[in-house]
């Protein structure tokens, strides 16, 4: 038998390509790949790419002016690049580094197989295409092996939502739910492959509206029928939108026990000002309005967020509400970026924000998000915690898992495998975790 072909991925940008990736692995397991985690030996090497903002496009070209090298000496490598600089550049990819030859975007990696076989023939391979056909539905044959006790699983695509900064709604498509039948059995075979916590993806996933036995189900039905599944210990799910989080889905937070305390939720501003100008449809009033209720459902909830600073025309005072609303809610977790044109998209028209100003500001709102952070995260010594063990630690007899609020938690203690869920008492706090003991 001949040897296997190796192929090597590298995942850029948000877990919905993580979850793409492993999808993408599979279709090519069916073309004899297995995968490798170097470059050095791969037959196919293949770049999920992220558009989201300008550095993270570009570091896609410097990678693949990386490979030169390898296909040099390797005339028979195939180099593909997938995702969202994919779909958004398309064939633009292959006139400005001729290294590559396959581009395929999000919606089309099921065509993988096919793709990868006409690079074989010496072809190049272009799949940019929104096709009907179910993607996952395409994908279904997947291999059994034993997996992690954490999984990914994509229930909603896309989204037509037009933020004016944001290329997702070009690069993903429009809002696309699967049924929610197929997520319960895709859920049903992860559990029964060793997975433990599930978390729900959608880039609106809050959005959600798969079509269910009765009609078509909200995400907090969907949930719902999560927690029926036997072994699933636990049910996250990303990203959210302020406008879809419904009664039930809060209510849910209150009542459901496999659904955790933790809930990601974007505002990207605090100023009415430029949250109408990112054509956001909530205000920071209402934003606030709506975590007090969901903090009245579940009052330990731990709440994170994203924020864009130096969006074009932000004023001293505009920011300055950023701050104030960062103060109020104080978030366990919440990631900043400063502004980044996106071609095609509207904002990128406007006055833009000085970039010295807008470097400025991110340093001052990311300094009290890590404050606040900080402040939570130590406030969690002497609590008692629930901790899914994931993967060894850096200490030898460590195991490191994380709390129903996210935290990362190490544990020194032999009898501890992966996979574990156990109480554990909270009893230092370092820089980025959490450590205790067994209770
Ligand atoms: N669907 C998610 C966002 C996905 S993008 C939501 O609606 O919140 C993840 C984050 O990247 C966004 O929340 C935003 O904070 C940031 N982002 C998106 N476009 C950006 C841009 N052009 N410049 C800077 N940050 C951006
Ligand atoms: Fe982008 Fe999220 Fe706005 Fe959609 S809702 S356009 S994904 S920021
Ligand atoms: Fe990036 Fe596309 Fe995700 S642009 S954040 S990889 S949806």
């Amino acid at each position: 038998m001949s040897e296997p072909k190796k192929l090597f991925i590298k995942t850029y940008g948000c877990q919905m390509n993580v979850y793409d990736s492993e999808r993408m692995a599979e279709a090519l397991g069916g073309q004899g790949y297995v995968e490798t985690k170097s470059p050095d030996d791969a037959d196919m090497i293949l770049l999920n790419t992220c558009h989201i903002r300008e550095k993270a496009a570009e570091k896609v070209y410097s990678e693949l002016g990386r490979f030169k090298g390898l296909k040099a000496d390797k005339p028979d490598l195939k180099i593909g690049v997938a995702g969202c600089v994919a779909q958004a550049e398309g064939e633009e990819i292959m006139r400005r580094q001729p290294l590559v030859d396959l581009v395929v975007g999000p919606q089309s990696y099921h065509r993988l197989p096919e793709m990868e076989a006409k690079t074989r023939t010496g072809e190049k391979a272009l799949d940019t295409d929104f096709p009907e056909e179910d993607k996952f539905e395409k994908l279904k044959n997947r291999p059994k092996a034993k997996r992690g006790p954490t999984a990914f699983l994509t229930v909603q695509e896309g989204c037509d939502k037009f933020c004016a900064f944001c290329v997702v709604p070009y690069t993903r498509g429009a809002e696309v739910s699967r049924p929610a039948g197929r997520i319960i059995r895709e859920a049903q075979d992860l559990v029964e492959r060793g997975v433990r916590e599930i978390t729900l993806l959608g880039q609106n996933v809050n959005a959600y509206h798969g079509a269910g036995p009765n009609g078509d189900m909200t995400l907090a039905g969907l949930i719902w029928e999560l927690n029926k599944v036997d072994g699933l210990e636990r049910i996250r799910f990303t990203t959210s939108h302020p406008n879809d989080m419904d009664d039930a889905l809060i209510e849910a937070h209150g009542t459901c026990e496999k659904l955790m305390p933790y809930l990601h939720l974007p505002v990207q501003s605090g100023s009415d000002k430029i949250l109408k100008r990112m054509n956001r449809s909530h205000t920071a009033d209402s934003y606030l309005r709506l975590i007090e209720r969901i903090r009245e459902a579940r009052p330990d909830i731990l709440m994170s967020g994203d924020f864009i600073v130096g969006f074009p025309e932000e004023t001293e005072e505009d920011f300055q509400a950023t701050l104030d609303l960062v103060e109020e809610v104080k978030y366990g977790y919440a990631y900043s970026f400063k502004y980044s044109t996106r071609p095609g998209t509207p904002a990128a028209e406007r006055p833009q924000v000085d970039a010295d100003v807008a470097d400025e500001r991110l340093q001052r709102l990311q300094a009290m998000i890590t404050r606040h952070q900080r402040e939570i995260q130590d406030s969690m010594v002497g609590q008692t915690v629930n901790v899914l063990f994931e993967k060894p630690g850096r200490q030898a007899g460590q195991m490191v898992g994380k709390s129903e609020y996210l935290h990362a938690v190490h544990v020194s203690d032999p009898g501890l495998a992966s996979g574990d869920l156990r109480k554990v008492r909270v009893v230092t706090s370092g820089a980025n975790s959490l450590g205790g003991e067994l209770v």
